[in-house]
């Protein structure tokens, strides 16, 4: 042990540390700073332990301790408190530069260290000075921003208050700031790692090392008996279903008598620091007879492919979408391009990796099992673990969330951590580290699409053929959902009016897919919109033009036969037209030399409001005149607490400091199902302002003014709003038509591009959207979103790619970077829509989705290289202009 005195946020204290302490560790666990966050697994990757040693920007997870001896420390607590805030944590909030707020307290702490050695910096010292800070929901752009108004509140040129929106004024399509923003921005948020409790075990899984293998025993007695462990559990003692269930009862939470895929739970260990149970873990000693491992669909569809579950074949959902007659129309058709496409297994990547602690409150027969984990459908979170532990009084509690863009649609961590809590009747902490956490979280599906596309001699699209196969790996988690999704949505933008399509998917042992920002429509619409400008091409059409002549018009059906009644998508096309032909003469200007300059486009129709969608909110209003939102809504950084207090205020008409939010608790809200698939505006909004108009209808019909009145008129002062979409039911099962979504929000995307043809690297210069998601409720969430989408679009379109067992941190994942940023224009028509609130429809994925295509479209006119299998590689893009030589 060493002796080091430290001044931390200006307090001189003693500390007697091991030798190999580092001072995120000193920060969090022995003196309770927990604004300081932890993300990569300590090898100095995502900046999120940044904090100001002796006026420099440091990870803290790198410093040792002992080289610290009489150092100036000064954390996130140390800069401001919501009620005194610094002008860097006011610039951060006021910029919409704060969407989940896991990065926010290191990206502050850079910023800090930047301003207070040079307070005009510009946009490439910005860069320099925040290089190493990583975060997944923005595309940095609004963290920039935000360093410039911090830099002008510092120099005096100008103030919070200038800039802040009235919060008395208008509610709806101003950007006021998120009610998190500030707590966030001074650390004083609580993320699952963060939660307190007293004398917690901690807990290690043992994971399988085989892809695919029965498990012939598992010996926990060595893992027993090392030190510190205070028990281990295995798949006996569990004693309700022992499975996860979110579509079929498929995945174990701890195996049984086999394992599917690499990294599936075999064993629990806890003990009490998480070293003893990560030692422990590894001693468990399990014996496998390993079994023929289906590393694609292609294999697992082949005949004699082992059925990789006993009671589910290996070609688990089908699905057929069949309009007009497609055979005849590509028969008369003027022009048809037919390819291959293929979309890589992907990760969400958010920054905050998997996380839960679980506890038991009360005692005996009525103790309560505590889940407080990531989940965003915390209601059949819970009901799912009820049945798979076969305990019935459980909560989930929602803490914040350091972002998670599908992935928290699955469970993981939480069946882990609470069937310890149950067996064991202690609180125990699960938290893995981010390989760990890579390894067994769901992922992005890949799709395999053989696709036909034709045209006649008009230009209109005359038929649309795809047969694909979805990878679904071991488990199904939502996988027959992505596959309707993607039907759902599968024309696009387009009016096709002949289609043959085959959705098949397929069991392998890879990772789960999942959710994930889209989910379904990104890998469909890389190939449509390929497809598109590859027929515009061969029919000599300008790709702008080609789309808005086909332009589905009000009126017509989509693939699946549902009829829109709006469809402001060609108003769209003529949005981003100036905008493209000032592209295109740059482009034309720049076509000499090894670099070469391209622009592309990609549109997508995501669908909002699915057949049979249903959600509940509760009102209460409050005894001060305040009102109460109970709504089980998780928000983890796309602003659905803003939504909520901003439509609430504006239809209550009660202030915005008086909305309180009951949000992420299943004792206190009705279900509301998941906050996924860009519902949560649509649906919780819709609900909300149901209630709300009960609420104003009760007090009415009291003549009550305030809620002592309202009581004393025997009226109740708490009201339901249900929203439930107008159509219900699946596609049928032989045509794949019926309803779809009820409504759609519009986007058409521009990427430039200049490639390499050398190197075959793409440095992506801008992406502009234009966008019409019916009315904005608030615009710095709804750019925020835009930006934040555009940024993981590119990323998916050139670099990143999850592979099992090797992707294990941030930088093998090619996690997006101050320096990959580029810059994003954003251009936005509001056409408000008949069944949102107040014309509002949703924004959370539409960004993501067509993204790919434009990049790969613009890397074609750069260089006539087509990349038809993301992502996008160097690699690739040298092959595809070999291949055209
Ligand atoms: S936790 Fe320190 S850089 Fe990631
Ligand atoms: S706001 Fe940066 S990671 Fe979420």
């Amino acid at each position: 042990m060493e002796k080091v005195v430290l001044k931390v946020n200006g307090r001189s204290r003693q500390f007697i540390v091991e030798p190999d302490r580092v001072l995120l560790d000193l920060l969090r666990e022995d003196l309770g700073l927990t604004g300081t966050k932890q993300s990569c697994d300590r090898k100095g990757q995502c900046g999120a332990c940044t904090v100001i040693v002796n006026g420099k920007a440091v990870r803290s997870c790198v410093q040792k301790v002992k080289n610290l001896a009489n150092a100036e420390v000064i954390t996130i607590e140390g800069l401001g408190t919501p009620e005194n805030p610094h002008l860097i944590q006011e610039a951060y909030c006021l910029s919409g530069a704060i969407q989940c707020g896991f990065c926010t307290p290191g990206m502050i702490m850079a910023t800090k260290a930047l301003l207070d050695r040079n307070p005009n910096p510009d946009d490439g010292e910005i860069k320099k000075a925040l290089e190493h800070n990583l975060c997944r929901c923005t595309g940095y752009a609004r963290i920039i921003d935000a360093v410039k108004l911090a830099s002008r509140f510092i120099r005096g040129e100008t103030t919070p208050a200038a800039i802040r929106p009235d919060p008395h004024g208008p509610k709806i399509g101003v950007s006021h700031p998120r009610p998190s923003a500030m707590i966030k921005a001074c650390g004083m948020a609580e993320f699952g790692a963060d939660i307190h409790l007293q004398d917690p075990l901690e807990a290690a899984v043992t994971r399988s090392a085989e892809h695919h293998a029965r498990v012939k025993s598992v010996d926990t007695s060595a893992a027993e008996k090392m030190p510190g462990v205070v028990g281990v559990m295995t798949s006996k003692d569990i004693k309700g279903t022992n499975r996860i269930k979110i579509m079929v009862g498929d995945q174990p939470i701890l195996a049984e008598n086999k394992v599917q895929c690499l990294g599936d739970a075999i064993a629990i260990v806890v003990a009490r620091t998480k070293k003893e149970a990560l030692d422990a873990a590894a001693k468990v000693k399990v014996e496998y007879e390993p079994l023929p491992v289906l590393r694609s669909p292609q294999e697992a569809l082949a005949d004699g492919a082992v059925q990789i579950h006993a009671d589910l074949p290996n070609l688990c959902f089908s699905q057929p979408q069949i309009k007009g007659d497609a055979a005849k129309a590509f028969a008369q058709s003027s022009a048809v391009v037919e390819a291959d496409f293929s979309t890589q297994c992907n990760h969400q990547a958010p920054l905050e990796p998997e996380v839960t602690v679980a506890y038991m409150e009360g005692e005996g027969e009525d103790a309560q099992l505590v889940v407080v984990g990531r989940s965003i459908e915390i209601h059949l979170h819970m009901s799912n673990l009820q049945e798979a532990l076969g305990y019935e009084n459980v909560r989930y509690e929602e803490p914040y969330s350091g972002g998670q863009f599908g992935q928290k649609a699955a469970m993981n961590t939480e069946a882990i951590a609470a069937a310890a809590a149950l067996h064991f009747g202690r609180a125990i902490r699960y938290i893995p580290s981010l390989e760990e956490s890579l390894l067994v979280s769901t992922k992005r599906h890949p799709f395999y699409l053989k696709t036909r596309l034709g045209a006649d001699k008009n230009g209109k699209l005359t038929a649309v053929d795809i047969d694909y196969i979805v990878d679904n790996g071991a488990y199904m988690v939502i996988g027959g959902y992505v596959v309707m999704r993607s039907l759902w949505m599968l024309s696009g933008s387009y009016n096709i009016p002949n289609v043959n399509v085959l959705a098949r998917l397929v069991y392998t042992n890879n990772p789960a897919g999942g959710a994930a920002r889209g989910a379904g429509p990104p890998q469909v619409t890389f190939a449509l919109e390929s497809a598109m400008d590859m027929l515009a091409e061969k029919i000599g059409m300008d790709p702008l033009e080609f789309r808005r002549i086909n332009s589905l018009l009000p009126g017509q059906s989509v693939s699946t036969g549902h009829v829109y009644d709006e469809w402001p998508f060609p108003e769209l096309c003529d949005s981003i037209r100036p905008n493209y032909e000032r592209a295109k003469k740059e482009v034309a200007a720049s076509k000499s030399g090894t670099i070469k300059r391209g622009v592309g486009i990609g549109t997508h129709a995501f669908g909002i409001g699915g057949p049979g969608d249903e959600g509940r909110v509760f009102v209460e209003l409050d005894p001060d005149g305040g009102m109460t939102i109970f709504c089980a809504v998780a928000d983890p950084g796309e602003g659905n607490d803003s939504m909520l207090t901003q439509i609430g205020s504006h239809v209550s008409g009660i202030p915005m400091e008086k909305i309180r939010l009951v949000t992420r608790d299943t004792d206190r809200t009705p279900g509301m199902g998941p906050a996924a698939a860009s519902r949560m505006t649509y649906m919780a909004g819709g609900s909300l302002i149901l209630a709300i108009e009960e609420m104003k209808k009760a007090t009415k019909e009291a003549g009550a003014t305030s809620y002592e009145e309202l009581k004393k008129a025997g009226k109740p002062t708490r009201f339901m709003g249900s929203k439930k979409t107008e159509k219900e039911g699946p596609l049928d099962p032989k045509t794949g038509q019926g309803p779809s979504f009820e409504s759609r929000i519009h986007a058409i995307q521009m990427a430039e591009v200049e490639v390499n043809t050398e190197t075959g690297e793409v440095r992506v210069i801008r992406v502009t959207t234009a966008v019409d998601p019916g009315k904005v409720l608030n615009p710095n969430n709804v750019v925020g979103q835009l930006h934040g989408g555009m940024d993981q679009g590119v990323g998916y379109a050139l670099r990143e790619e999850y592979i099992h067992g090797k992707t294990k941190d941030w930088n093998t994942f090619k996690f997006p970077t101050m320096k990959t940023a580029f810059d994003m224009d954003v251009i936005i028509n509001e056409t408000p829509r008949k069944r949102g609130p107040l014309g509002a429809v949703g924004i959370g994925e539409m960004t993501m989705v067509c993204t790919a295509p434009a990049v790969i479209n613009a890397i074609y006119d750069a260089c006539g290289a087509r990349v038809y299998h993301l992502p996008a590689t160097p690699e690739k893009i040298k092959a595809a202009l070999a291949q055209k030589k």
